[in-house]
């Protein structure tokens, strides 16, 4: 049987940030839950002339600043002995086939493979080629071989299909594992038990009951030290093409036919994607904050935008007519994830003291981070008046399962691209269908046709022009996570 073979994890760009920052971390987090094979070794594969034991110095420093909470010296010592350093060059074709040699020594056998790719995206198509021509990806009775690829996935349409089929030169789908960290949070894999685990939410989850969805991935940071990758990107290939679509295909797709199946759940995310509207210029909004162009290795007039906002249809039976309303931006007012089901109006107010126009209707709201959880607003009569207020029903992760710490999404995600799960992970199709919908909007963005590029605050909740895109139709945006308040903007 593969799955007990030896495990050799192999990272590439293993000198960065997200190495000690999240993948050695969740690495021993999944080690110290025994989680991992008996057998397993992990190498850096990465250009610095570093030794072994330079390797683990700091990875351990990386797991006191990042991952205090879960550091033990001792069991450190021994996980740490499993750490390797691999010296070599990303564009080298020859330091593949050395690591080939480098790797039959260290496994002495068969072993299983996760090639993890943690590299700057102008690296990926370099290394999935060399592991192919060195011989590195090839199944057969040596054990599985599995690739991990980082986003950026492609900067548009083209580049993402150009690197699908580099990618598919060498590997075949089943083998392949894109990362987006957003589906592997708790809280992102909660949407879909909730709406089907449970048999009172999914008969009114349609245009019969539901007047608009808004989700929001808010973040409190600015660009920050990333401004020279962000700065190329910008807040729609950061963040709407992968996070904010993925969340957009679980609130609103079918029932897979299996949650066994990581393809039943994939169809059902790409036949969602295939179903949205083209999105029209003016259902959307792009802004900087103040403060942007000053900012280092940011180009002195750059158009990128740092907040975006848009309105998408769906056309199919479900959601006809209900508009989804997407937000996302850096410097805003707090970190906050959330997706909001804003119910209408019930078809008839018979109580004669409520405005109607006032009036609130039943909103549920899936807290995503950074109180994960999800509340249900509903009227409740005021005690002693004629008249009601907003309530909120709650449910707490942290609570309810306070025996359970929540596992950080890499972990999880890992954990999965190990076992061959890749249910939480897009597949060539679905990142390209994602593509299909925010290519128009980036063209369109570079022509005559943009919506002004607008300013917001730092520390506010973005720009005007976003409350007016709602406005216009009589809506408002709303945040109801981590606070008992209402509306929030
Ligand atoms: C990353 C983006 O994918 O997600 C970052 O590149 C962003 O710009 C981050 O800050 C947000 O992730 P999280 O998990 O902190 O919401």
């Amino acid at each position: 049987m593969q799955e007990n073979l030896p495990i050799t994890i192999i990272i590439f760009g293993a000198s960065g940030d997200l190495t000690h920052r999240k993948l050695i971390p969740a690495l021993f987090s999944s080690y110290k839950k025994g989680k991992l094979p008996e057998k397993f070794n992990v190498v850096g594969f990465a250009r610095r002339d570093w030794s072994h034991e330079y390797f683990r110095e700091q990875l351990k420093d990386g797991m006191n600043e990042f991952a205090e909470e879960m550091f033990e010296e001792e069991l450190w010592e021994v996980f740490q002995r499993r750490l390797w350093y691999f010296k070599g060059d990303l564009d080298s074709t020859a330091d593949f086939e050395k690591m080939r040699a480098y790797l039959n020594d260290l496994e002495d056998g068969h072993s299983n493979r996760l090639y993890y790719l943690a590299t700057a995206p102008n690296f990926f198509v370099p290394i999935v080629k060399s592991l192919g021509q060195a011989g590195l990806a090839r199944e057969g009775g040596n054990g599985w071989r599995h690739v991990v690829i980082e986003k950026p996935f492609g900067h548009d349409l083209k580049s993402a299909q150009e690197l699908n089929d580099a990618i598919h030169g060498v590997f075949l789908e089943h083998q392949i594992y894109r990362i987006d960290h957003y589906l592997g949070k708790e809280t992102a894999q909660n949407i879909l038990y909730f709406r089907f685990a449970n048999t009172i939410f999914e008969p009114i989850w349609n245009r019969n009951y539901i007047d608009n969805v808004q989700i929001t991935v808010a973040e409190s940071v600015d660009v920050g030290h990333r401004a020279g990758y962000y700065d190329q990107a910008g807040v729609v290939r950061d963040m709407f093409q992968n996070h904010l679509m993925q969340l957009l295909a679980l609130v609103a797709m079918e029932p897979p036919s299996s949650f066994e199946d990581a393809d039943a759940i994939r169809n059902e995310k790409v036949k969602l994607f295939n179903s949205i509207r083209p999105i029209d210029l003016a259902d959307t909004v792009r802004a900087q904050y103040d403060g942007y162009l000053q900012a280092e290795r940011v180009a002195p007039h750059s158009q990128t935008p740092t907040y975006a906002a848009l309105k998408l249809n769906i056309d199919n039976w479900r959601w006809q007519g209900v508009p989804f309303y997407l937000r996302s931006g850096k410097a805003l007012t707090e970190k906050c994830s959330e997706i909001i089901i804003q119910f209408k109006k019930p078809p008839q107010l018979m109580f004669p003291s409520l405005d109607d126009g006032d009036f609130t209707s039943n909103a549920l709201s899936i807290c995503i981070q950074p109180d994960e959880g999800i509340h249900l607003r509903f009227e409740a009569k005021v005690p002693d008046l004629k008249t009601t207020d907003s309530v909120d029903m709650e449910f707490h992760y942290r609570s309810s399962f306070s025996g359970n710490t929540l596992p950080d999404a890499y972990e999880r995600l890992l954990m999965n691209a190990i076992r061959g799960d890749a249910a939480l992970f897009t597949r060539s199709d679905g990142i390209e269908a994602a593509w299909r919908l925010m290519d128009p909007i980036l063209q369109g963005w570079e022509t005559a046709a943009a919506p002004p590029m607008a300013t917001y605050e730092p520390g506010s909740w973005g720009p005007v022009a976003a409350n007016e895109l709602l406005g216009k139709n009589g809506r408002s945006w709303r945040h109801d996570c981590g606070q008992h308040t209402g509306n929030g903007r």
